[in-house]
């Protein structure tokens, strides 16, 4: 350790290795303000002091060298693969609603339910989860992953869900959902496909059992009869949605 660095603060530290890293890639990688704004800070570093802190770099427009690299044209499994940071949470709870008998419709939904929390954002997950799925899957598998994310904090005895015993170690047991959170669970449950969002919370396995065997395998089929792949790969093809694609494909392009 160098002398000095011990008055650094463990952040501090954080920083300066990540400042390191930048400067061993070839090009200026940035970040996105949400990316500071989940560490606490309201700030951005604006392209000339990068270009100033890195003399004769371009800054990066392309795959980041530090993730994996994806084909050229990829597939919903190469995400799954390669940028979707878990995945056991979802094929368990896909391969709960496969055992139980459920379409292939309600199996994708499960599979794909928490698909934002993996892999881009977690506040308000089934939201962006929906938005990200929805140019490419029936409406009944993307209006269910919307709603799932009110109907989760409501009981359903009849269906089979009781509120979750994690949600009270999570939360405490005084959480009340936000207002926005009511009105929406309030609109699904009258809603044509409410029991398909339901059935994401009746599979939805809250206690994750290390010594599940799950396979994405399983699901390769279900998928290909039921997500629509763009031929010139998933973020890049014009749906409304393929730019959040994309950004996981190059989460730090500066532009
Ligand atoms: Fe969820
Ligand atoms: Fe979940």
């Amino acid at each position: 350790m160098q002398a000095g660095s011990q008055a650094m603060t463990l952040s501090e530290r954080a920083d300066a290795l990540e400042e390191h890293m930048m400067h061993e890639l070839e090009h200026i990688v940035t970040k996105s303000v949400l990316f500071n704004l989940a560490d606490g800070k309201v700030e951005m570093e604006g392209g000339a002091a990068l270009m100033a802190k890195n003399p004769g770099k371009y800054m990066l427009m392309g795959a980041d060298p530090r993730l994996p690299k994806m084909p050229d044209k990829p597939t919903l499994i190469d995400y799954f693969r390669c940028r979707f940071a878990s995945t056991a949470h979802l094929l368990q709870s896909a391969t709960h609603a496969l055992k139980a008998g459920h379409s292939e419709k309600v199996v994708l939904a499960c599979l794909l339910h928490d698909v934002a929390v993996v892999s881009f954002i977690r506040c308000d997950h089934g939201y962006w989860g929906a938005q990200m799925i929805e140019p490419y899957v029936d409406e009944e598998v993307s209006w269910a992953v919307r709603a799932h994310q009110a109907l989760r904090f409501f009981p359903d005895e009849a269906a089979g869900y009781a509120y979750p015993d994690l949600y009270v170690k999570y939360f405490g047991p005084d959480y009340q959902p936000e207002p926005y959170i009511v009105d929406e669970y309030k609109r699904a449950r009258i809603h044509r496909h409410y029991m398909t969002a339901r059935l994401i919370c009746v599979n939805d396995i809250y206690s994750f059992d290390p010594n599940a065997k799950v396979n994405l395998d399983d699901f390769v089929d279900i998928i290909g009869r039921n997500f629509k792949q763009p031929k010139e790969g998933l973020g890049l093809d014009n749906s409304p949605s393929a730019h959040m694609w994309r950004t996981m494909l190059w989460p730090t392009r500066f532009l």
